[in-house]
């Protein structure tokens, strides 16, 4: 059974001026579904077969099969950013999730300057997160594909992407644009609070 490119959240010109269409035409319709098209032809034989994405992801980390693990990874992880975004995002977060930040961080703007850290200081292509880590909230960067699914007792709540494919067109080489406009126009606070209500 294939894996299916996940349909954006939105229409794909519903994050402009933030990010473009064009920016948006090219990550979901090119990158997104290339890592789907190597991952369906990686995984054709028995050993995933069957095997939901996260299983998939967690097996190929675990025996270093580093293909399936980057193109499995990178599936996930846009999957995942796609909803990290909202076109009526930003904002101070709300309910639950708000206490959670208040107690972890201290308060809102510190958990922001805690992202902006990570997503400006993943050298070269990674991803910024936000994660719950044995029930307290924690920042975390990852390098190229690599995803926090891989370790017991992590459940990702956010995510930004900072290769530069999510970013060029509009902002050039100007990632700390891209990351102050993520989190004051996009970041959807609501996925983090509906992830950590589930977590
Ligand atoms: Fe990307």
């Amino acid at each position: 059974m294939a894996f299916e490119l996940p349909p954006l959240p939105y229409a794909r010109d519903a994050l402009a001026p933030h990010i473009s269409a064009d920016t948006l035409g090219f990550h979901h319709g090119k990158h997104h579904r290339g890592y789907l098209t190597k991952l369906n032809a990686l995984t054709e034989g028995p050993a995933y077969a069957g095997a939901p994405l996260e299983e998939v992801i967690v097996k190929a980390w675990a025996d270093k099969d580093v293909a399936v693990f980057n193109n499995a990874a990178q599936a996930w992880n846009h999957a995942f950013y796609w909803r990290s975004m909202s076109p009526e995002g930003g904002g101070a977060p709300k309910g639950d999730f708000a206490k959670a930040v208040d107690r972890d961080f201290g308060s809102h703007d510190e958990l922001k300057q805690k992202l902006v850290a990570a997503a400006a200081g993943q050298f070269g292509s990674g991803w910024a997160w936000l994660v719950l880590r044995n029930g307290k909230l924690e920042v975390r960067k990852t390098t190229n594909a690599e995803t926090p699914l891989t370790e017991t007792g992590v459940t990702p709540l956010l995510t930004l992407d900072v290769w530069e494919h999510a970013y060029y067109l509009d902002y050039q080489n100007r990632r700390a644009d891209y990351i102050a406009t993520f989190l004051d126009h996009l970041v959807n606070w609501e996925f983090a609070n509906a992830n950590l209500a589930t977590a």
